[in-house]
């Protein structure tokens, strides 16, 4: 079938289908381990959970790049992130137990984890990535889908918002300058992560 059209076809409306339902399976499983975590400690690890599936331009555009065919197999052999689940969580001790209760399900297969908290972008940028598959189970077959999985604080969530904003601003002029110091501001950020993350311990150490 002709490259692009097979992106308008029912197979590829299907595939973004199964796509959605993972999401929903991901989001589901972060749900439950909020709910039983904040029963068992009176607060929430969660502040924010947001999901989107890639847009067909995206995948178009990511597929071309990369020199592979637009077709429903190329999309499901090579592109990690069409379902993607972003967790805001509240504190940085939150991002590493939401993690590994999600790993330890016997029902996710870990593809691949890129810490970026251990060891940030060289632009200052801090997240934990995981790419997973989770099976969707539809009436006649279970499907094994993948979903991207950044989990981020609020304070990593608000810088990184601004720095793709700030980068999507083509003409600027003192570029260098502008880097270096978002690099400063994700320094900052970070030790506030660090002191906030103090203050809890304490607070629990007096309990
Ligand atoms: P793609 O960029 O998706 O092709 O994959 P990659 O292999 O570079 O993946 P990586 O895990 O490094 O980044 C994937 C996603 O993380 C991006 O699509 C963004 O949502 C987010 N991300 C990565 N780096 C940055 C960054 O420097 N700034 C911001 N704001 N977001 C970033
Ligand atoms: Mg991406």
């Amino acid at each position: 079938m002709n490259n692009i059209l097979e992106l308008r076809s029912d197979s590829f409306r299907t595939l973004m289908a199964y796509f959605r339902c993972a999401i929903m399976e991901i989001e589901t499983k972060f749900n439950v381990l909020n709910e039983e975590f904040s029963l068992q400690h009176d607060r929430n690890p969660i502040a924010d959970i947001k999901s989107r599936l890639k847009s067909v331009e995206s995948i178009e555009d990511k597929l071309t790049r990369k020199n592979l065919p637009v077709t429903c197999e190329a999309i499901e052999k090579n592109l990690n992130d069409v379902a993607g689940i972003r967790v805001i969580c509240t504190f940085i001790d939150d991002v590493y137990m939401l993690a590994d209760a999600l790993l330890s399900q016997d029902d996710i297969t870990l593809i691949q984890k890129k810490d970026y908290i251990e060891n940030p972008k060289p632009n200052g940028y801090r997240s934990l990535h995981l790419i997973v598959e989770v099976p969707i189970f539809l009436a006649e077959e279970k499907r094994f889908m993948r979903v991207e999985i950044q989990l981020r604080t609020i304070a990593m969530d608000f810088w990184a918002s601004l720095e793709h904003q700030l980068n999507y601003k083509k003409n600027i002029t003192n570029a260098e300058m502008i880097q270096n110091e978002l690099k400063h501001c994700a320094e900052v950020n970070a030790e506030l992560d660090r002191r906030m993350s103090e203050i809890k311990r304490n607070i629990a150490g007096m309990q």
